[in-house]
């Protein structure tokens, strides 16, 4: 089944220089293609229509923040399977939880900086995906 999905390194990611580690990752799923990538500073408008269902959420005043500290990098990824196949290379939202071998699991500790957002289903990645890209909607 092919489909397409909303993928956004995060700035902890772009400071720590793993970008090219991640997207090396990504890219080297067979059959999978990056069909839209730009490097971007998130303002908060943006940053409150992506997280919407997290409004109201303890974490959530300091999760827009440090989205917003830095570039981050969005991306659409296409190919089979592709939203749970990244989600799958990403590693549960607690890195300490993620397995070694998982993007979260070999580079993070932090459950607010783990790197890496995708989308968690096709509903979410059409959402996102014109968030972030709306002239691929
Ligand atoms: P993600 O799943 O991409 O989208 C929601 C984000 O909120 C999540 O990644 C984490 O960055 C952050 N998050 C989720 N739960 C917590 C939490 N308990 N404490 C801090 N940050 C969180």
């Amino acid at each position: 089944m092919t489909q397409r999905t909303l993928v956004l390194l995060k700035p902890d990611a772009v400071r720590r220089a793993l970008v090219g580690e991640i997207l090396g990752r990504i890219e080297r799923k067979a059959g999978w293609t990056i069909t839209a990538l730009e490097l971007r500073t998130l303002d908060r408008p943006i940053l409150e229509q992506h997280y919407a269902e997290h409004v109201g959420r303890p974490f959530y005043e300091p999760l827009v923040e440090f989205m917003a500290s830095g570039p981050v990098v969005a991306l659409i990824v296409e190919g089979e399977r592709v939203i749970e196949g990244v989600r799958q290379l990403a590693g549960p939202t607690d890195p300490i939880a993620a397995a070694p071998g998982s993007i979260r699991g070999d580079f993070g500790v932090i459950v607010r900086e783990n790197l890496i957002h995708a989308s968690d289903s096709e509903e979410s990645a059409e959402r996102e995906v014109k968030i972030f890209f709306p002239g691929r909607a």
